[in-house]
Protein backbone atom coordinates (compact mmCIF):
# COMPACT_ATOMS: atom_id res chain seq x y z
CA UNK A 1 0.00 0.00 0.00
CA UNK A 2 1.46 3.29 -1.01
CA UNK A 3 2.51 5.51 2.31
CA UNK A 4 3.14 9.10 2.17
CA UNK A 5 6.82 9.64 4.35
CA UNK A 6 8.66 12.19 5.38
CA UNK A 7 12.85 10.56 4.87
CA UNK A 8 15.30 13.01 6.11
CA UNK A 9 18.53 13.56 7.76
CA UNK A 10 18.56 16.09 11.02
CA UNK A 11 21.30 16.97 13.38
CA UNK A 12 21.13 15.66 16.79
CA UNK A 13 19.28 18.88 18.09
CA UNK A 14 16.76 18.74 15.39
CA UNK A 15 18.36 20.81 12.47
CA UNK A 16 17.58 19.84 8.84
CA UNK A 17 19.88 22.57 7.66
CA UNK A 18 21.66 25.60 9.16
CA UNK A 19 20.03 29.04 9.16
CA UNK A 20 21.37 30.19 5.63
CA UNK A 21 20.82 26.60 4.12
CA UNK A 22 24.08 24.91 4.43
CA UNK A 23 24.20 21.11 4.34
CA UNK A 24 28.02 20.99 4.72
CA UNK A 25 27.89 19.87 8.14
CA UNK A 26 25.86 16.40 6.88
CA UNK A 27 28.26 14.72 3.86
CA UNK A 28 31.09 14.09 6.00
CA UNK A 29 28.41 11.78 8.13
CA UNK A 30 27.77 9.27 5.91
CA UNK A 31 27.59 7.88 2.61
CA UNK A 32 24.44 8.18 0.70
CA UNK A 33 24.73 4.61 -1.12
CA UNK A 34 26.09 2.85 2.53
CA UNK A 35 22.23 4.25 3.85
CA UNK A 36 18.88 3.20 3.41
CA UNK A 37 18.47 5.68 0.51
CA UNK A 38 18.84 3.33 -2.44
CA UNK A 39 15.89 0.74 -1.17
CA UNK A 40 13.76 3.45 -0.02
CA UNK A 41 14.04 5.61 -3.11
CA UNK A 42 13.47 2.39 -5.17
CA UNK A 43 9.81 2.23 -3.49
CA UNK A 44 9.16 6.59 -4.38
CA UNK A 45 6.44 7.50 -7.02
CA UNK A 46 6.32 10.89 -6.86
CA UNK A 47 8.24 13.72 -4.21
CA UNK A 48 7.35 17.38 -2.77
CA UNK A 49 9.48 19.58 -1.94
CA UNK A 50 9.57 23.50 -0.70
CA UNK A 51 11.42 26.12 -2.38
CA UNK A 52 14.49 26.61 -0.03
CA UNK A 53 15.19 23.11 -0.56
CA UNK A 54 14.62 23.09 -4.57
CA UNK A 55 16.49 26.09 -4.01
CA UNK A 56 19.78 24.40 -2.44
CA UNK A 57 19.43 21.93 -5.49
CA UNK A 58 19.59 24.95 -7.56
CA UNK A 59 22.59 26.56 -5.80
CA UNK A 60 24.03 23.19 -5.87
CA UNK A 61 23.38 21.27 -9.43
CA UNK A 62 27.02 21.57 -10.82
CA UNK A 63 28.37 19.15 -7.59
CA UNK A 64 25.07 17.24 -7.95
CA UNK A 65 25.91 16.55 -11.80
CA UNK A 66 29.41 15.48 -11.20
CA UNK A 67 28.07 13.50 -7.68
CA UNK A 68 25.00 11.28 -9.61
CA UNK A 69 25.48 12.30 -13.71
CA UNK A 70 22.79 14.95 -13.79
CA UNK A 71 21.82 17.52 -12.16
CA UNK A 72 18.38 16.39 -11.29
CA UNK A 73 18.87 13.27 -9.50
CA UNK A 74 15.21 12.24 -9.31
CA UNK A 75 13.46 10.16 -11.76
CA UNK A 76 10.19 10.56 -10.58
CA UNK A 77 7.46 13.09 -10.96
CA UNK A 78 8.32 16.40 -8.44
CA UNK A 79 6.13 19.44 -6.82
CA UNK A 80 7.78 22.25 -5.84
CA UNK A 81 5.63 24.39 -3.08
CA UNK A 82 6.24 28.01 -3.86
CA UNK A 83 4.33 30.95 -3.58
CA UNK A 84 7.28 32.61 -6.30
CA UNK A 85 8.59 32.13 -10.08
CA UNK A 86 11.68 29.39 -9.53
CA UNK A 87 13.76 28.16 -12.87
CA UNK A 88 13.62 25.16 -14.18
CA UNK A 89 16.86 22.70 -13.79
CA UNK A 90 17.50 21.41 -16.58
CA UNK A 91 15.84 17.73 -17.11
CA UNK A 92 13.82 18.04 -14.09
CA UNK A 93 10.17 16.54 -14.39
CA UNK A 94 9.34 19.36 -11.62
CA UNK A 95 5.48 21.18 -11.12
CA UNK A 96 5.53 24.37 -9.46
CA UNK A 97 2.52 24.94 -7.04
CA UNK A 98 1.36 26.48 -4.17
CA UNK A 99 -1.24 26.64 -1.42
CA UNK A 100 -2.96 23.50 0.47
CA UNK A 101 -1.26 20.29 0.12
CA UNK A 102 -4.54 18.24 -0.40
CA UNK A 103 -4.91 18.62 -3.87
CA UNK A 104 -1.39 17.88 -4.67
CA UNK A 105 -1.21 15.30 -2.65
CA UNK A 106 -4.08 13.68 -4.49
CA UNK A 107 -2.08 14.67 -7.88
CA UNK A 108 1.19 13.08 -6.56
CA UNK A 109 -0.86 9.60 -5.53
CA UNK A 110 -2.70 9.44 -8.89
CA UNK A 111 1.12 9.80 -10.46
CA UNK A 112 2.62 7.74 -7.83
CA UNK A 113 0.86 4.79 -9.29
CA UNK A 114 0.39 2.95 -6.14
CA UNK A 115 4.15 3.52 -5.08
CA UNK A 116 5.43 5.85 -2.33
CA UNK A 117 5.09 9.51 -1.97
CA UNK A 118 8.29 11.53 -0.31
CA UNK A 119 8.08 14.53 1.65
CA UNK A 120 11.68 15.86 0.68
CA UNK A 121 11.51 18.56 3.31
CA UNK A 122 11.51 21.11 4.65
CA UNK A 123 10.08 20.23 8.15
CA UNK A 124 7.06 22.81 8.24
CA UNK A 125 5.88 21.34 4.36
CA UNK A 126 6.00 17.89 6.32
CA UNK A 127 4.52 19.64 8.99
CA UNK A 128 1.73 20.83 6.58
CA UNK A 129 1.21 17.33 5.20
CA UNK A 130 1.05 16.57 8.89
CA UNK A 131 -1.61 18.59 9.85
CA UNK A 132 -3.61 17.79 7.03
CA UNK A 133 -3.85 14.03 8.46
CA UNK A 134 -1.55 12.86 5.40
CA UNK A 135 1.74 11.65 6.81
CA UNK A 136 2.36 7.91 7.14
CA UNK A 137 5.74 7.95 8.16
CA UNK A 138 8.80 10.04 9.43
CA UNK A 139 11.99 8.04 8.69
CA UNK A 140 14.58 10.14 9.98
CA UNK A 141 18.42 9.52 10.13
CA UNK A 142 20.16 11.67 13.20
CA UNK A 143 23.39 12.38 12.71
CA UNK A 144 26.17 12.65 15.13
CA UNK A 145 26.52 16.83 15.00
CA UNK A 146 24.89 19.31 16.62
CA UNK A 147 24.12 22.90 14.66
CA UNK A 148 22.82 24.89 17.31
CA UNK A 149 20.42 27.23 14.87
CA UNK A 150 19.07 26.41 11.95
CA UNK A 151 15.79 24.84 9.92
CA UNK A 152 14.04 23.22 12.17
CA UNK A 153 13.14 19.05 11.20
CA UNK A 154 9.47 19.28 12.24
CA UNK A 155 8.11 22.83 13.59
CA UNK A 156 5.36 20.58 15.18
CA UNK A 157 4.16 19.88 18.70
CA UNK A 158 3.31 16.36 18.28
CA UNK A 159 2.63 14.38 21.58
CA UNK A 160 2.81 10.33 21.88
CA UNK A 161 1.49 8.31 21.22
CA UNK A 162 1.17 10.08 17.94
CA UNK A 163 4.09 8.55 16.86
CA UNK A 164 4.67 4.92 17.44
CA UNK A 165 8.46 3.73 17.02
CA UNK A 166 8.88 1.32 14.25
CA UNK A 167 12.87 0.65 14.26
CA UNK A 168 16.16 1.47 15.41
CA UNK A 169 18.90 1.29 13.07
CA UNK A 170 22.66 2.56 13.17
CA UNK A 171 24.73 3.48 10.14
CA UNK A 172 28.18 3.30 10.92
CA UNK A 173 29.42 5.79 13.76
CA UNK A 174 28.01 9.04 12.27
CA UNK A 175 23.86 8.20 11.89
CA UNK A 176 21.38 6.26 13.87
CA UNK A 177 17.73 6.10 11.66
CA UNK A 178 14.63 5.72 13.66
CA UNK A 179 11.76 5.14 11.60
CA UNK A 180 7.83 6.05 13.04
CA UNK A 181 4.90 5.69 12.14
CA UNK A 182 2.12 8.28 12.55
CA UNK A 183 -0.94 7.05 14.19
CA UNK A 184 -4.24 8.66 12.37
CA UNK A 185 -6.49 7.91 15.26
CA UNK A 186 -5.06 10.83 17.21
CA UNK A 187 -6.56 13.03 19.81
CA UNK A 188 -7.22 16.44 18.80
CA UNK A 189 -4.57 19.03 19.73
CA UNK A 190 -1.56 16.88 19.22
N1 LIG B 1 18.98 17.28 6.12
C1 LIG B 1 18.29 16.86 5.08
O1 LIG B 1 18.29 15.68 4.72
C2 LIG B 1 17.41 17.84 4.36
C3 LIG B 1 16.23 17.41 3.76
C4 LIG B 1 15.43 18.34 3.14
C5 LIG B 1 15.80 19.68 3.10
N2 LIG B 1 16.98 20.03 3.65
C6 LIG B 1 17.41 21.43 3.66
O2 LIG B 1 16.70 22.06 4.72
C7 LIG B 1 16.33 23.38 4.34
C8 LIG B 1 14.81 23.45 4.40
O3 LIG B 1 14.43 24.75 4.25
P1 LIG B 1 13.03 25.31 4.83
O4 LIG B 1 12.84 24.85 6.21
O5 LIG B 1 13.01 26.78 4.52
O6 LIG B 1 11.92 24.55 4.00
P2 LIG B 1 11.41 24.39 2.49
O7 LIG B 1 10.13 23.62 2.64
O8 LIG B 1 12.44 23.81 1.61
O9 LIG B 1 11.08 25.86 1.96
C9 LIG B 1 10.13 26.66 2.62
C10 LIG B 1 9.48 27.58 1.62
O10 LIG B 1 8.68 26.83 0.67
C11 LIG B 1 7.55 27.61 0.27
N3 LIG B 1 6.34 26.89 0.70
C12 LIG B 1 6.19 25.97 1.69
N4 LIG B 1 4.93 25.52 1.77
C13 LIG B 1 4.24 26.17 0.81
C14 LIG B 1 2.89 26.13 0.36
N5 LIG B 1 1.98 25.31 0.93
N6 LIG B 1 2.54 26.92 -0.69
C15 LIG B 1 3.46 27.74 -1.29
N7 LIG B 1 4.75 27.81 -0.92
C16 LIG B 1 5.14 27.04 0.11
C17 LIG B 1 7.69 28.96 1.00
O11 LIG B 1 8.53 29.84 0.26
P3 LIG B 1 8.16 30.76 -1.01
O12 LIG B 1 6.67 30.84 -1.12
O13 LIG B 1 8.80 32.07 -0.70
O14 LIG B 1 8.80 30.11 -2.19
C18 LIG B 1 8.49 28.55 2.24
O15 LIG B 1 9.15 29.63 2.85
C19 LIG B 1 16.90 23.60 2.93
O16 LIG B 1 18.16 24.20 3.03
C20 LIG B 1 17.08 22.18 2.39
O17 LIG B 1 18.13 22.11 1.44
C21 LIG B 1 17.78 19.16 4.30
Amino acid sequence: MSKTQYYTATSLDGFLATEDDSLDWLFPLASLHESSYPAFIAEVGALAMGSATYEWMLRNAEAVLKETGVAWPYTQPAWVFSSRQLPLIEGADVRFVSGAVDSIWAQMKQMAAGKNLWIVGGGDLAGQFYDAGLLDELIVQIGSATLGGGKPLFPRRVLGPALQLQSVQQMGSGMAELRYTVCKARPSGN
